[in-house]
């Protein structure tokens, strides 16, 4: 359960995730990232969301070890992707993400997207040679916790079957307008919590006249509102701001509360914003 006084989640072996991630797709791979990084940091940011094949461990380590700020106190997430999904290979690609963020744990290490195309059996297995390379991480403590990105049930199902230790974490896409509120239920419902990629649907979805209308209600803006949803679904969101502005609002979404009747009507909203990525038909 979200924990609204201290914004932090407790994950299923007791590990404390700040609710609000920092996502560091796509920022531009130059001195814009760094002081994009630098600023979230100094006004609260402890929660980076990264990846392998965004190509910028790097520059993120380094942002984190200038900031004097001890490693102790971030929570640093990443995940392997779809080319790591044999154990050796996934085990590879890790040593190849601590080289880059000259690290020697993260705090939580993910499957960026479930293989899920061609037999059935030959998927199963590949996903589940890459989570068992996650659990040797895992007990190994380079990883302090783990999960799987983009696993909807019938991914999910194989795997929880299959794994010693459980996902920690799914992360899906879900915001008004695509909610993928059966995928996220169906994780909530096997006690593994979720965060919301694109929580802002990229900042299209702030434009839309509802988002605007329920906003305006409340004093706030629309990215607000869009955060404040994910919240009291339960979700843990992880919006991307290069704009000090935004970043100083996306961490400002806990002193207001948005009705039963316009979550309704944010729940329902017709498609808006679908970023066109579906792990059954993405062709990485
Ligand atoms: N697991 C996965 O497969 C997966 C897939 C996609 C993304 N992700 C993660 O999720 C993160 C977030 O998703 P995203 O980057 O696709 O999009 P997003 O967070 O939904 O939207 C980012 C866009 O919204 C703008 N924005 C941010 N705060 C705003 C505010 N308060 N008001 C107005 N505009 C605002 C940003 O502009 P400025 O930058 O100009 O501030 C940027 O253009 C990614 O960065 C990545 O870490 C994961």
């Amino acid at each position: 359960m979200l924990n609204f006084q201290n914004h932090t989640l407790e994950l299923a072996n007791g590990v404390q995730m700040p609710i609000i991630g920092f996502g560091t797709w796509q920022i531009p791979l130059n001195e814009h990232f760094t002081s994009s990084v630098q600023t979230a940091i100094q006004i609260g940011y402890r929660h980076f969301d990264t990846a392998q094949i965004y190509n910028n461990a790097q520059l993120l380590g380094e942002a984190i070890r200038d900031s004097g700020v001890p490693r102790s106190e971030f929570f640093i997430s990443t995940k392997l992707w779809t080319s790591h999904r044999s154990y050796e290979c996934a085990m590879e690609g890790f040593e190849q993400i601590l080289e880059q963020l000259q690290m020697d744990y993260v705090d939580l290490l993910l499957i960026h997207w479930p293989a899920s195309q061609g037999e059935a059996v030959v998927w199963q297995a590949q996903n589940y040679g890459a989570w068992r390379a996650l659990e040797t991480i895992y007990a190994q403590k380079r990883a302090r916790a783990i999960g799987l990105a983009n696993f909807l049930p019938h991914h999910l199902v194989p795997l929880l079957a299959r794994a010693s230790v459980a996902p920690m974490v799914n992360q899906l896409e879900s915001h008004p307008g695509y909610t993928q509120f059966r995928a996220a239920g169906f994780s909530l419902a096997n006690r593994i919590p979720v965060q919301n990629w694109s929580p802002l649907g990229r900042g299209t979805l702030l434009r839309h006249p509802i988002m605007t209308a329920i906003a305006e209600g409340h004093g706030v803006t629309p990215a607000q509102v869009a955060l404040r949803w994910s919240l009291q679904h339960g979700l843990c969101p992880i919006p991307k701001a290069t704009e000090l502005r935004h970043q100083q609002e996306n961490l400002r979404i806990w002193h207001f509360e948005l009705t039963p009747e316009e979550m309704k009507i944010l729940d329902t909203m017709p498609q808006t914003a679908f970023s066109g990525l579906h792990p059954d038909t993405v062709t990485f």
